[in-house]
């Protein structure tokens, strides 16, 4: 099969063909239709973030595409299925505690390592070999039969309101359209069951459901939360990549207003035009107490949920200062990465946070049901992934694609590469 291959740190990705991946029991072959190009690949793959990435690699860190075989030990994936590839590996010699891998992108210690050897080579390919547990059918989740609904949704989506505005009733009039969002093919399914539903997924769309590995960060930290619908929730970092995602996932779970601080003007605007009435966006003056203030104050309830996706180089008082205005009670995610790469930790208030029963809790990546879940509020049209710029790219030009991505990428514009073109 052909591959993009990294050899070394800082040098470009060579296009060569590699032998193709066997398929053995508890694994899965995938046809590679569609592979998310991360904003900041092209960092991780210089050398600057300093991931632990064992080379040479094909690097890609998940993918959407067609089952091309199954190991003997598959029950219910069937060749040809649509299906979402989620590259966080976990080592199953281990229930508690497991040894973790992002496939073709980096690992957690020695023995994320250890799993790399196996499991380590990315979706920059045309197969890509992937754990059973880690496949996901785009069209077999139960929901198929409310896609009709999300076709609905993108053409809500035009009217400049988001999927998850509850205006359900002019979503079931527009789905007449028949809209042509990613999910929207996936209707088709209803007529012919599971396989049906895996063959009328739109090849085409395939690089919008590249949106979800984006969505499904803030949706593991919305989560471990507990977010519940009608809930006010902040997000501190709502201009950034994984920020914007949150928001678009807090209100497709019900969230009934996010809370969306940040510096960025436009994209704060943006934020303003694309979710209307459910986002109080907030400037923030870079006062910590002033910009706490600020966002509980846009809050029209107190605020029930905080989720930090604040990058290493904001400051630790950006990140206090949103943690702190969660109402007594109130739960707090830090899934960001302030004090990663130095510069002050967070420091809380003890008083703070015993007086006011404080939860504060971490959450890298998200838990594995968290895929079929994520999934199913696409497919129902909760979620619209037709929010979702996409731009693809061949194999072939897969170094043009990082440059696009580091320059264009992200906040709501996906970058793809589509290493076998159906459609
Ligand atoms: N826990 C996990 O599982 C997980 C997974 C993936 C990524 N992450 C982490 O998520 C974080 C965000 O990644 P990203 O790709 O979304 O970053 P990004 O696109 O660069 O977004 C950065 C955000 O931070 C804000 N910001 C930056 N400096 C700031 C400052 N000094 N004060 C206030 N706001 C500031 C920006 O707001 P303005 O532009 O408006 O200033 C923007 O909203 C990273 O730390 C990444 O490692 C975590």
């Amino acid at each position: 099969m052909r591959a993009a291959v990294l050899k070394e740190f800082g040098s470009p990705l060579t296009i060569e063909t590699v032998p193709d991946p066997v398929v053995g029991t508890g694994e899965v072959v995938v046809d590679v239709v569609a592979a998310g190009v991360l904003p900041y690949a092209a960092e991780v793959f210089r050398g600057e973030r300093r991931y632990l990435l064992t080379l040479p690699v094909i690097p890609g860190s998940g993918a959407v595409g067609r089952v091309r075989a199954v190991g003997p030990d598959s029950t219910r994936l069937r060749v040809g299925d649509w299906v979402l590839c989620d590259p966080t590996i976990r080592a199953r010699d281990d229930a508690l505690t497991p040894d973790i891998t992002l496939q073709g992108l980096s690992a957690r210690g020695e023995g994320g390592l250890r799993l790399q050897q196996h499991f380590g080579q990315g979706s920059f390919a045309e197969q890509l070999l992937v754990p059973t547990e880690n496949v996901f059918p785009l069209g077999a989740t139960g929901a198929t039969r409310a896609t009709g609904a999300t076709g609905a949704t993108g053409a809500t989506g035009a009217t400049g309101a988001t999927g998850a505005t509850g205006a359900t009733g002019a979503t079931g009039a527009t789905g007449a359209t028949g809209a042509t969002g990613a999910t929207g093919a996936t209707g088709a399914s209803d007529a012919t069951g599971t396989t049906g539903a895996s063959d009328a997924t739109d090849a085409a769309d395939a690089g919008r459901w590249c949106a979800l590995p984006v969505l499904l960060v803030p949706y593991g930290g919305l989560l471990a939360a507990g977010l519940q619908a009608g809930q006010t929730v902040l997000i501190s970092g709502a201009t950034g990549n994984f920020g914007s995602a949150a928001v678009a996932v807090a209100l497709a779970m019900g969230a009934g207003c996010v809370v969306a601080p940040g510096r960025n003007e436009k994209m704060l605007g943006e934020l303003e035009r694309r979710f209307g009435s459910r986002i109080r966006t907030v400037r923030l003056s870079g006062d910590e107490a002033a910009d706490r203030e600020r966002m509980r104050a846009a809050a029209p309830a107190p605020i029930d949920v905080v989720l930090d996706l604040l990058p290493p180089s904001a400051a630790m008082t950006a990140v206090r200062a949103a943690v702190m205005t969660v109402r007594e009670h109130g739960t707090v995610v830090l899934m960001g990465g302030v004090g990663m790469l130095g510069g002050d930790d967070l420091a809380l208030p003890y008083p703070w946070l015993m007086r006011n029963n404080i939860t504060v809790r971490g959450q890298w990546l998200c838990p594995r049901h968290a895929n079929p879940q994520l999934i199913r509020l696409a497919n129902s049209g909760q979620l619209d992934l037709r929010q979702f710029d996409v731009t693809a790219f061949d194999l072939a030009d897969a170094n043009t694609a990082l440059r696009h991505a580091a320059a264009e990428g992200g906040r709501f514009s996906l970058t793809v590469i589509r290493p076998v073109r159906e459609g």
